[in-house]
């Protein structure tokens, strides 16, 4: 069975696709099959690997509704061991038309579960903001990593994030678990980026990722060739922050499971 994990945090621009998208390509990359699940509807994560949402046959908002069966797309002309279901703005329909549904919070959860023996990851791109499709996300998922980036704030809106985990878990999904935050756009020289993460080690302990994602340009330019880091300029910081955090994210899920197994 696949590790469903959810790339979350109502907060917008916080590095949530950045992070799905390079995640899941460096846990395909090191031999794991892997899907990437964008729903958010302006696919972006869908473009930043270097599918057209314009030419899609088929799309998550049409298998969501249970009009399709979920057909994700190899990328492995480029990518090995990569597969994506992607979206397009059609997802946007999704918040209205779910709500005559039944189970309309558990839609996802229903088409991964015919999926997650194809895959040992699968990667969820979460929308901003507290929606139906967030919630949807939240309730498919096993574990949620939090991207958060190291500024002002930063901890006030990750209150927010703890409660609608909190939430999620007592009513849709009771096993849903923190696999921890990981800092985005980190830029070590400011001595706020510092004092963010010392305050974010004294809430959250061994929850906090090693890793520090650090910002670069490059990470921001590959979305626009479609490409993820480790194949744009795969001697970049950026690539060996993302490769490094797969590692990790690798290990805590063993390290979940086997807990779980306990
Ligand atoms: N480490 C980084 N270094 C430089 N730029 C970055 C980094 N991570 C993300 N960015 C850029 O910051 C912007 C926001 O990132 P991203 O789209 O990943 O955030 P998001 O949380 O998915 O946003 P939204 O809430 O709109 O979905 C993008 O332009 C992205 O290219
Ligand atoms: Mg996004």
């Amino acid at each position: 069975m696949a590790h469903i994990l959810a790339i979350s945090n109502q907060k917008g621009g916080v590095g949530k696709t950045t992070t799905a998208v390079n995640l899941a390509a460096c846990l395909a990359s090191s031999g794991h099959d892997t899907l990437l699940v964008d729903m958010d509807p302006q696919g972006n994560a869908t473009s930043a690997v270097g599918v057209n949402s314009r030419g899609l046959t088929t799309s998550l908002y049409r298998t969501l509704i249970g009009l399709d069966t979920p057909d994700p797309i190899a990328l492995h002309d480029r990518m090995p061991n990569l597969w994506i279901l992607p979206s397009n703005m059609d997802l946007a329909a999704a918040e209205l038309e779910f709500f005559d549904l039944e189970n309309r919070e558990r839609r996802l959860r229903s088409v991964l579960r015919s999926l997650d023996r194809e895959f040992e990851y699968i990667i969820l791109d979460s929308p901003p903001s507290l929606s139906l499709l967030s919630i949807n996300t939240l309730t498919a998922a096993d574990r949620v990593i939090v991207p958060v980036q190291a500024e002002f704030l930063a901890l006030e809106g990750l209150s927010h994030v703890t409660a609608t985990i909190n939430r999620i878990r007592q009513s849709l999904n009771p096993d849903l678990q923190l696999l921890g935050i990981v800092v985005t756009m980190f830029d070590g020289r400011t001595r706020l980026a510092q004092e963010v993460i010392q305050h974010l080690g004294a809430i959250f302990g061994p929850k906090v990722f090693k890793t520090r994602l650090v910002r670069s340009v490059r990470l921001s330019e590959a979305p626009s060739h479609g490409l993820p880091i480790i194949q744009y300029e795969p001697k970049s910081a950026g690539a060996i922050a993302y490769t490094q955090f797969s590692q990790e994210v690798i290990h805590a899920c063993e390290e979940a499971s086997a807990w779980a197994r306990t």
